[in-house]
């Protein structure tokens, strides 16, 4: 499965678990890893060229630091202008139907923020609503988004390496047709110690 990760962090320079997680995701085979910040410093996005590159995977994953509840805002940008109507939706748009959409975020919170009975008062997966409705009109299967919370302050630790390591893993799994995507998208999360049990070794 060709596999596509959109990575979009406005705070490179104080970036540390998506720094690691980024360093992984480009030494996996297979992989095609873009800065969407790089590519794009002026927010001038090449609709054609995103589109084009969209139709050559199977799989987009979404690499983001959670901002203000949601996507850094280059990448909401992103899906304004390169998911249009009659290419990924609506009349005649289903160039994206059936390729697969993954979140891949880290959270500075502790998961016990979020949920109902939380000062956030929403879960995770319900500020992430919009991106699954996204998903769903353009035809693509979400996977549950792999997840790190307490993702401050993580320099050098073990945490840290264990969800680089995972993120690895799983777009290794995703790249040799390995990971089972229908398990894969029962859970509202992914967690690092989740990946091992998602890789099938029987397919290839
Ligand atoms: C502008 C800004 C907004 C943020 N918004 C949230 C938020 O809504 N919820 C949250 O839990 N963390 C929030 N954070 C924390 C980031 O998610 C956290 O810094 C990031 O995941 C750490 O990853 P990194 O080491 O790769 O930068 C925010 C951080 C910044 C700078």
């Amino acid at each position: 499965m060709k596999t596509l990760v959109l990575y979009a962090h406005p705070r490179q320079q104080h970036s540390n678990v998506n720094a690691a997680m980024s360093k992984a995701a480009q030494s996996v085979d297979g992989v095609s890893f873009v800065d969407l910040y790089a590519r794009y410093p002026r927010q001038n996005i090449d609709i054609d060229y995103e589109q084009k590159q969209l139709l050559e995977h199977d799989a987009v994953v979404f690499q983001f630091p959670l901002m203000w509840y949601s996507t850094p805002s280059l990448l909401k940008e992103w899906q304004d202008l390169v998911l249009e109507y009659s290419f990924a939706y609506g009349e005649g748009g289903d160039s994206l139907s059936g390729k697969l959409w993954i979140n891949a975020v880290t959270v500075g919170a502790p998961e016990s923020a979020y949920g109902s009975k939380s000062h956030n008062k929403y879960s995770l997966a319900e500020f992430l609503s919009p991106l699954k409705a996204t998903a769903n009109l353009c035809h693509m299967p979400y996977l549950a988004p792999y997840t790190l919370f307490s993702s401050l302050n993580l320099a050098g630790s073990e945490t840290m390496k264990d969800h680089a390591y995972g993120y690895k893993t799983m777009l290794e799994a995703l790249c040799a047709d390995k990971f089972d995507i229908k398990a894969s998208q029962k859970p509202d999360l992914l967690f690092a110690a989740d990946i091992p049990a998602l890789i099938n070794e029987a397919s290839s």
